[in-house]
């Protein structure tokens, strides 16, 4: 008997904004052109959040959309992950208000900082913990409004970034399927190529990192096309090998959407044609870690992915960090019942109320200056 479990990714969803920023507009604000953007990176237009969007709420959106599609009810999520490198606060974590906006009631939530590789990392935590038998369901999102953090006068960074989320649901099940390998890699004695220096521990905001433009993305562009096209391929080959495939097995490369001519390169390196990869920055430009599952929701909406199909993503980012991941494309498991986690939002935020009106009676019976001791 097969005591095996596996991890299926059994709903996706993604969210972007609506305001879009074209090259031309661009061109408008930096010393760039359309023609430099498009032939440097691929890069058309991206999506930039109005104020009232944010990480959370862009994370929330994909989340419900891919509950929705997996038929899975928020309160029998077991884990939320978030990766993002643009979180709403250093704490509490972002993972944790979308736990509360869904209504996940049962679910633990984290963050996790990966840079653009977080969505790998995230999906091989998640499914980890479902082939270990540990958990059952498990949110895996990707989101990032790093349209806040790019400093609007730097055409080397400008230009490039976009805002948007991405959601997978896992399901554990007794089918062979689902993520089948996965390998994370990291080399922080390149950290200083590209980061973000002000906001943390090590440098406080102040009023001196604020005049020299520290909290904004800070990036050797040069240095970091260099890695991306040394380990992109790498990464695939040895994420291939350890699912026990060969690259003749993989349907479609869904890599990060950084730059074409990266993308290129690696499909040259791997021997591939560009057909059987998904390519969408021209769109979106680099979203970070959202990339990856938004460019497989849009390539499921384009027929370009079906169940049995063998898909690999792959990703490198600040830290420095990349990764790899293959699955077995599964779609949702059948189900008898409709689920519509959108309707439960309404319950999850009269919950939500209840428990700060709790917390703020609670207080006022047992006092709040001695801990209610
Ligand atoms: N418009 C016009 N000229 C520009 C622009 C611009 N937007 N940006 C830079 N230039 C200039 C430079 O100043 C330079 O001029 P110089 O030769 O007089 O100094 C010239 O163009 C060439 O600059 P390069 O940096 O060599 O240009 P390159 O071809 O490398 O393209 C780019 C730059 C697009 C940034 C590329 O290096 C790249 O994509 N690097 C990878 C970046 C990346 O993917 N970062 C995200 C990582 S994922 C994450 O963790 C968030």
């Amino acid at each position: 008997m097969n005591n095996r479990r596996y991890a299926h990714i059994t709903g996706w969803g993604m969210a972007v904004p609506e305001r879009k920023i074209t090259n031309k507009e661009l061109a408008e604000m930096v010393d760039t052109t359309d023609e430099w953007i498009v032939s440097r990176t691929g890069i058309r237009e991206r999506r930039v959040a109005c104020d009232d969007e944010t990480t959370a709420s862009l994370a929330t959106e994909a989340s419900l959309r891919a509950l929705a599609v997996a038929n899975l009810h928020p309160a029998d999520l077991d884990l939320i992950i978030v990766s993002t490198s643009s979180p709403e606060h250093i704490f509490p974590a972002t993972a944790c208000i979308v736990q509360d906006q869904i209504g996940a009631v049962k679910a633990g939530a984290f963050d996790l900082s990966a840079a653009c590789t977080g969505f790998i990392y995230a999906l091989n935590i998640g499914a980890q913990a479902i082939r270990a038998d540990s958990l059952e369901n498990v949110l895996v999102i990707g989101s990032e409004t790093l349209s806040r953090m790019v400093n609007w006068k730097d055409r080397n960074t400008c230009i490039l970034f976009g805002d948007g989320a991405g959601a997978f649901v896992l399901q554990g099940s007794d089918e062979p399927g689902g993520v089948l390998s996965a390998v994370m890699r990291s080399d922080g004695s390149g950290g200083d190529l590209l980061n973000l220096p002000a906001g943390g521990s090590r440098m406080p905001a102040s009023l001196y990192t604020v005049n020299e433009g520290l909290h904004y993305i800070h990036m050797n562009g040069r240095e970091v096309f260099r890695f991306a096209t040394r380990v992109m391929a790498q990464a695939t080959q040895e994420a291939v090998a350890a699912a026990n495939l060969t690259m003749d097995d993989i349907h479609l490369f869904i890599p990060h959407q950084a730059n074409q001519r990266i993308i290129e390169a690696a499909a040259r390196g791997l021997d591939i044609p560009l057909d059987r990869v998904m390519i969408n920055l021209d769109r979106y430009g680099n979203t970070s870690t959202a990339s990856i599952p938004i460019a497989t929701v849009e390539a499921i909406e384009l027929g370009r992915v079906k169940p049995g199909d063998r898909l690999v993503f792959v990703a490198f980012g600040a830290g420095l960090t990349w990764g790899s991941a293959v699955a077995q494309w599964s779609g949702p498991f059948p189900s008898r019942y409709k689920i519509r986690p959108r309707r439960y939002r309404w319950f999850a935020r009269i919950r939500s109320l209840l428990s700060r009106l709790r917390r703020q009676i609670e207080g006022l019976i047992w006092g709040r200056g001695n801990n209610g001791i």
